[in-house]
């Protein structure tokens, strides 16, 4: 495709609960990094992918809901940090499964290494992939995930 005739894709990188906590919340399982630093370097990537990138962090499963409904509306990709609603919020499940947009969920450590409960996301089956272990390069590799599907 032309760079011309390339849209300019929209990638809305959602974060959930208590991840305003970054920085100072679980050190060792979530780094020292803070929410500000990771959308920093997010936003980074924009320019390289030639994208437009938004982030947002939500405490409540209806705002998150929200915004993945205005994301599908606008044909924007979902990059998506669920929390611990990943383990059990079918309402989230039924706003990605309904949005026909290209969608990854991503965390920043690995969730298959941790706790039993965190072993399952009710969410893995209706998105596009799953990126997790790789502290903030999770939100990275996803939003490359997203826009390369963008991109077909
Ligand atoms: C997390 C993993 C979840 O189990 C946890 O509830 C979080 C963060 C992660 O990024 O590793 O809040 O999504």
């Amino acid at each position: 495709m032309s760079a011309a005739a390339r849209r300019r894709p929209t990638v809305v990188v959602i974060h959930g609960p208590n991840l305003n906590l970054l920085g100072t919340r679980e050190p060792a399982a979530y780094g020292s990094a803070t929410l500000q630093d990771i959308d920093a370097v997010i936003r980074g990537l924009a320019e390289e992918l030639d994208c437009d990138i938004s982030t947002s962090q939500h405490s409540g499963e209806g705002e998150i809901i929200d915004v993945i409904h205005s994301a599908a509306v606008a044909g924007s990709a979902i990059v998506i940090n669920p929390g611990a609603f990943s383990h059990y919020s079918y309402a989230i499940r039924d706003a990605l499964a309904a949005a026909d947009v290209p969608k990854v969920e991503v965390h920043l450590s690995n969730v298959h290494a941790r706790e039993e409960f965190r072993r399952v996301s009710v969410l893995a089956p209706v998105v596009n992939g799953v990126v997790a272990g790789f502290g903030a390069n999770s939100y990275l590799l996803g939003v490359r995930a997203v826009v390369a599907m963008l991109d077909k």
